[in-house]
């Protein structure tokens, strides 16, 4: 085996996701395409690699795989820290930022204001715009815009909203310790006037921070439309920590209503599984939708880390990835809307660097063929007697990450206590599972695997579970199991990735 000749903390730099050069970086912020390119801009520190000194680093992408990093777009100063936020292209320059022939991009962010501040202690919603798309930014002189006198008031997502009451702007942010998004509109984007709240709902285990409000047509059916309310928490996520749950329901310009709400008020915590979860695993956060992609798709991102341990993961200079870019897209499942998730993936459209099984019976664990530190593995499962199957990935022997299905409880689980570097935080090694049911008999898994993490899309994307993993750079093996019995896999593909 050749040796590793990066050093030690740049072994886990992801290969298909985005992380930062050599600084910090959390959620994503302003996520917008706009003429031909896909623009990320994020929480970033651009002094250091753990969290500080807010600002929103930015890059840019013009097939969502392959990121450039930007110099940084809106940097903190002696009054403000730039918190969390999203940018609209404001075609009709009806901000007025813009020239005669230039439309503008505006970004709506939330102010956190410091100690040299007027307004210090509280948590407000600012301006800047760019008329050069989205690379240089000048804040609003007469910023914030929308102050509640509030210290927990955040995270604007603002949206072009038309519909039976008109065309205007909307925006959904959160009172974080209040558990409730508000929603407001403005013909301008510098006046606000407040429309409704929704919350406190479902999970409320932690602050609600990163909402967003869009819709989607339900099974491609576009008389049929519905709106997705998505909120982020922390901690009080299904597995600990960091997660993002959602709402399907209505949206008529004014109040957003759930058809989907278990419980109004405080979190029921036998009812978790009961709530719609984003992502099931531990490392899936603040994540939130693009503006302006064409052909109506949604597509979101969320930053692949966990506020429980985000500081200390093991990685240098840079600190976080980002997750791959997912479309979303409402089907029903078991009469009822749910949110079915795929990455934007291009199969690289050649067999080159892909092993694949068909029919291999499993009693115990068995070793394959065509494991690598960067892959995609797609597998589909038939229940035999056993009572768990699965797979273990990057793995070497003494250490693996367990991916298990355990069909008569109806389970699957990803066990990364074994995966690698985990004392970094007491609690990082963790079995963590998500409810899976296959209605049709057989379990599929689609799983992006890189140097520091797997992201897996079970029975079409219905079920997804992201986990960080620190392995050593030579664990590479895959194997397949069956244990308390026999399962079939009746196919497995194994692709190398680039
Ligand atoms: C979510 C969050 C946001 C805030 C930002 C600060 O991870 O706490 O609520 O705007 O991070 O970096």
């Amino acid at each position: 085996m050749t040796a590793v000749s990066s050093p030690v903390s740049e072994a886990f730099r992801p290969a298909i996701h985005y992380a930062c050069k050599n600084t910090w970086l959390n959620d994503p912020n302003g996520l917008i395409f706009h003429d031909g390119t896909y623009h990320l801009y994020y929480q970033n520190n651009p002094f250091g690699n753990i969290w500080g000194n807010m600002s929103w680093g930015h890059a840019t992408s013009t097939d969502l795989l392959n990121w450039i990093e930007q110099p940084v777009a809106i940097a903190c100063d002696e009054s403000e820290d730039i918190f969390s936020g999203s940018i609209v292209w404001d075609q009709y320059n009806t901000s007025g930022f813009g020239g005669q022939h230039t439309a503008p991009l505006v970004a709506i962010y939330t102010s956190l204001f410091k100690k040299d501040s007027p307004h210090y202690g509280r948590q407000a919603q600012s301006l800047a715009w760019s008329t050069d798309g989205g690379y240089s930014w000048t804040k609003y002189h007469e910023n914030p815009v929308l102050d509640r006198k509030s210290a927990n008031f955040r995270d604007p997502k603002v949206f072009r909203y038309s519909g039976p009451r008109g065309s205007y702007w909307v925006m959904v942010a959160v009172e974080a310790h209040d558990h409730t998004v508000v929603l407001y509109r403005s013909d301008d984007l510098k006046t606000w006037e407040y429309l409704s709240s929704f919350g406190p709902a479902n999970a409320t285990g932690g602050v609600w921070e990163c909402p967003d409000l869009f819709p989607l047509p339900l099974d491609g059916n576009e008389d049929n439309i519905k709106w997705v309310l998505t909120v982020n928490l922390h901690p009080g996520g299904p597995n600990g920590g960091s997660a993002g749950q959602y709402f399907v329901g209505h949206f008529d310009g004014v109040t957003f209503t759930a058809a989907s709400t278990v419980t109004d008020g405080l979190q029921d915590p036998a009812r978790m599984d009961e709530y719609l979860w984003l992502d099931w695993g531990r490392d899936y956060y603040a994540a939130v939708s693009f503006n302006n992609v064409p052909d109506g798709r949604r597509l979101m991102i969320g930053w692949m880390n966990n506020w429980q341990y985000g500081n200390e993961i093991p990685t240098s200079p840079w600190r976080s990835p980002m997750s791959l870019v997912r479309e979303v897209s409402l089907v029903s499942s078991n009469g009822q809307p749910r949110l079915s998730q795929r990455p934007v993936w291009e199969d690289p459209g050649s067999d080159t660097g892909t092993v694949s099984y068909t029919g291999l019976d499993v009693d115990g664990f068995h070793p394959v063929e065509g494991g690598a530190a960067v892959q995609l593995i797609e597998a589909t499962f038939v229940p035999g007697s056993a009572e768990e199957f699965g797979l273990v990935i990057r793995g070497n022997g003494a250490e693996g990450t367990k991916i298990g299905i355990r069909p008569a409880d109806g389970r699957l689980a990803v066990d990364r206590t074994m995966s690698g570097n985990t004392d970094f935080h007491e609690t990082f090694p963790s079995i963590d599972s998500a409810p899976l049911q296959a209605p049709g008999g057989t379990y599929d898994l689609r799983i992006f695997v890189d140097h520091c993490s797997v992201e897996i899309f079970a029975q079409n994307g219905q079920v997804t579970m992201t986990e960080l993993i620190f392995p050593d750079p030579e664990s590479i093996s895959v194997s397949v199991y069956a244990s308390e019995g026999t399962a079939t896999v009746s196919s497995l593909k194994l692709t190398t990735l680039p």
